[in-house]
């Protein structure tokens, strides 16, 4: 398969239904790189037979689709490495797995799929041994977060096959010497690559023995909140307390009793659970779009003994939920859509609030003061009033306006 075979079929890929916007790609040179890279592996390159790929952290299905169409490929004698027998059912090799944290990526992905008219050959796993047993092959879009990366390499050294491979891909301006350190721990062999394109690639293998349980989710009391706080690797503020969180939840006292409260985008969930706790009458949905969060958010509400008070729910901007469902919705919103800060993530969370809110409720959140976000919540939700500012946040609380105003 020629270079600008892939290239072409990079540019078929769209970020729907995330975010999407002109400076915003599906796909960039580390996908590439980390596909090159695997094809020219001498003898565990992932078009020999008995490989079995795991992908970790594919954006939008550029790994998996790409390194499905370089396998059509080479199976049908246009590509391959030297000496490696094609393997036309799959049969070996089994389908790629893949994981992706964020529910949109994974629709995104089938999304592509379907565009690309990609049938199978794929299966979308959750994180854990399911998607890594007997992995002989990793390709890992390296994370933001250090915890992150040491949840993955911890689960890929504990489940994957003694002889697998790691290819941990970044774009050099993410990258940071502590990367290799947290691999050094899981792998006895860790090499960084040529860069190419501004990506590089550390290659990782002889995994470690595994010692004592999987470390996530770690769970951390925090005094000030006097709340045991939990969070896997991937979790937004980890452990901690987000200072704009910390300063939204000064306003409990004044936010509403309500029938159904939602913790929009709740991360470890420590907005459900300090609502839930001061309001034991409100029933309470903690939701995100990331599994690392709903799982953080679920373990956060079962160390608290709130886990029957409050449901976890992993969905995009809350489509799960039907119209008018809450009378209040907390929102800290994210300001970053992937690596780049984009207006557009907290954007559709506001938006959403007001398809979800019903007539009367309310949408209470914090935002960094610049960010001028109280046009957008008079427009979408209604009438809207600041309840709070300190040097660097604000605090809102609007009313959804009745569908006849
Ligand atoms: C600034 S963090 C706040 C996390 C948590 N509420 C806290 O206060 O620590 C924003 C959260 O929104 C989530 N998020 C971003 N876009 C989302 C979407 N479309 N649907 C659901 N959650 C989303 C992110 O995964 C992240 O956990």
């Amino acid at each position: 398969m020629a270079d600008n075979d892939l290239e072409s079929l990079f540019s078929r890929l769209g970020r729907f239904p995330d975010v999407e916007a002109a400076n915003l790609q599906a796909w960039d040179a580390t996908d590439k790189l980390l596909l090159d890279t695997a094809v020219e592996l001498p003898a565990t390159g992932f078009l020999h037979p008995g490989s079995r790929l795991a992908i970790v952290g594919d954006r939008y299905g550029a790994l998996t689709l790409g390194a499905l169409a370089l396998r059509a490929a080479s199976t049908a004698g246009t590509a391959g490495p030297a000496g490696a027998t094609p393997d036309p059912a799959n049969t070996l090799t089994g389908p790629v797995r893949v994981h992706q944290d964020v529910i949109t990526g994974e629709r995104a992905l089938r999304h592509n799929a379907g565009r690309l008219g990609v049938t199978g050959g794929f299966e979308q796993f959750p994180f854990g041994a399911g998607l890594l047993s007997g992995a002989t092959l990793v390709l890992l879009q390296l994370p933001k977060s250090l915890a992150e990366l040491e949840e993955t390499a911890d689960a890929i050294a504990r489940h994957s096959h003694p002889d697998v491979v790691v290819l941990a891909g970044g774009r050099v301006k993410h990258m940071s010497l502590g990367m290799n350190a947290v691999l050094e721990r899981h792998f006895g062999e860790v090499q960084p690559q040529r860069a190419r394109q501004k990506s590089r690639i550390l290659l990782a293998r002889r995994p470690r023995p595994a010692t004592g349980a999987a470390p996530f989710p770690i769970a951390v009391d925090n005094t000030e909140l006097g709340l045991t706080v939990c969070a896997r690797g991937a979790v937004f503020a980890g452990t901690g307390l987000d200072i704009g969180t910390r300063f939204l939840l000064e306003f409990l006292p004044r936010m509403p009793p309500a029938r159904h409260a939602v913790d929009l985008g709740c991360g470890t969930g420590i907005i459900a659970a300090m609502y839930a706790r001061r309001n034991p009458g409100s029933r309470v949905t903690a939701t995100d779009q990331s599994a690392a969060a709903v799982d953080s958010a679920r373990a956060t509400a079962e160390a608290n003994g709130l886990d029957a008070q409050i449901t976890v729910l992993q969905d995009d901007a809350m489509g799960l939920l039907p119209a008018g469902d809450a009378d209040l919705i907390l929102l800290n919103p994210p300001f970053h859509v992937g690596a780049a800060v984009h207006a557009g993530a907290g954007l559709k969370l506001i938006e959403a609030a007001g398809r979800v809110l019903a007539p009367g409720g309310e949408l209470w959140t914090v935002f960094n003061s610049h960010l001028h976000y109280q046009p957008a919540l008079q427009r979408l939700i209604g009438p809207t009033r600041e309840v709070g500012r300190n040097p660097k946040f604000t605090v809102t609380a609007s009313t959804r306006k009745s569908a006849e105003l």
